[in-house]
């Protein structure tokens, strides 16, 4: 599974980074490292909404207080 999350200055600015740690902790938590590929991306074009996030070919708005529900729902759902 490829998640990409979107590292662009606005989505930056609504915490990307700490969606990114949180990313990276769950997995690591969960012991899927070898599972998911985890990499930033420069703008997606959805700037107005959350922090940018593709789980491979879909699009989800994320914020860092929702980056739990969104990891257990989208990703170790779907693992
Ligand atoms: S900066 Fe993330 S979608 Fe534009």
């Amino acid at each position: 599974m490829k998640v990409t999350i979107c590292i662009g200055s606005s989505c930056h600015i609504k915490g990307s980074k700490a969606v990114v740690e949180s990313l990276q902790q769950l997995i690591k938590d969960n012991g899927l490292e070898n599972k998911v590929e985890l990499s930033g991306t420069l703008c997606l074009g959805h700037c107005k909404e959350g922090v940018s996030v593709m789980v491979d070919d879909v699009f989800h708005s994320v914020s860092p207080e929702n980056a739990a529900l969104f990891f257990e729902k989208e990703i170790r759902a779907k693992c």
